[in-house]
């Protein structure tokens, strides 16, 4: 007998959780400023929406005040907005998806949803929400994010010989800037203090960090694949060929080349002789 009252009224709040989410604009006609100064509030300078990293473990977390008194004891519920999906009510998880979990110390005002291994398609609208009369929500974007690394003019580039290397390196949504960028050429780390002589590498951190390898007076033996390998994103890599040989003298100033205008360069030059000659 107990245990049917308990699964009515368990089914009747998931029910009223259910309904206020299906009920929508209804909770933002609440006279806020009523319930701020009595009734359950959220803070939301403490309850934001959240950037996560794609695999990290995600925390969206509600702050709410005032929930708690002498003459009710509400609770809070955590709703994924895409499917209408009730994850969390109160303490106890209730999706059977094991990467939420709802945390709550006992007397915090803290109700948090971690999400373990985001994926991009946890992006989205979460809902909290406080059981009360009316329903309170307080909605949280969460973004998954990957980062990203990829070298200017990648997949390859074409340099002439004598002219100087210039590989940028960028490196976007990082949690954190890289500790560190590597280089590597032909699967050996660059060291700038090679007995090759004229290499450098300047990096710029902060939300988009660059890391650039100048490499003066390219030679032949500078082809190959050239790798950009940051601390804490994936690497990119990028196939270098130094052309050798004869170049038209104004090539020689040109630094960075794709074939197309050297290829235009010398179909110019055989339009020319097939004129002229
Ligand atoms: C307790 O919370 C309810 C629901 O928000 C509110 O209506 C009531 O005024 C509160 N009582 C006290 C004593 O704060
Ligand atoms: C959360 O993100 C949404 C969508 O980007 C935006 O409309 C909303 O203003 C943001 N809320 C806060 C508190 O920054
Ligand atoms: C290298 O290339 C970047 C653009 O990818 C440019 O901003 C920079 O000035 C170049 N540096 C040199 C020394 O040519
Ligand atoms: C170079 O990068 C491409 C993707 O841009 C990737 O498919 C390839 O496996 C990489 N090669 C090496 C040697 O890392």
């Amino acid at each position: 007998m107990a245990i049917w009252i308990y699964g009515v009224l368990f089914a009747l709040r998931l029910s009223s959780v259910l309904g206020a989410v299906k009920s929508g604009s209804g909770i933002a006609s609440n006279t806020i400023s009523e319930l701020t100064t009595r009734g359950p509030h959220f803070d939301q300078t403490a309850s934001k929406n959240v950037t996560a990293l794609l695999g990290k473990t995600a925390y969206l977390n509600c702050r709410v005040k005032n929930l708690a008194n002498r003459t009710m004891s509400l609770q809070v519920s955590w709703v994924r907005h895409r499917d209408v999906h009730l994850l969390t009510v109160g303490r106890y998880t209730y999706t059977s998806d094991q990467r939420f979990r709802a945390i709550h110390q006992p007397h915090s005002e803290d109700w948090t949803l971690q999400i373990k291994y985001p994926q991009h398609r946890d992006s989205g609208i979460y809902e909290c929400q406080v059981s009360s009369t009316p329903h309170l929500s307080h909605f949280i974007h969460l973004t998954v994010i990957e980062p990203d690394t990829e070298i200017v003019g990648a997949p390859e580039l074409f340099i002439d010989r004598g002219s100087t290397i210039n590989l940028t390196c960028v490196v976007r949504h990082s949690p954190e800037p890289p500790a560190y960028i590597f280089w590597n050429h032909n699967d050996a780390i660059i060291t700038y203090s090679s007995s090759r002589g004229g290499v450098s590498v300047a990096t710029e951190r902060g939300e988009t960090s660059r890391s650039v390898l100048l490499i003066q007076k390219a030679r032949p033996t500078d082809s190959g694949t050239y790798q950009c390998n940051p601390s804490n994103a994936k690497s990119a890599n990028v196939t270098v060929h130094v052309l050798n040989g004869e170049q038209p003298e104004a090539m020689q100033h040109g630094g960075n080349q794709r074939m197309g205008p050297s290829l235009g360069a010398l179909a110019f030059i055989c339009y020319v002789l097939l004129v002229y000659c």
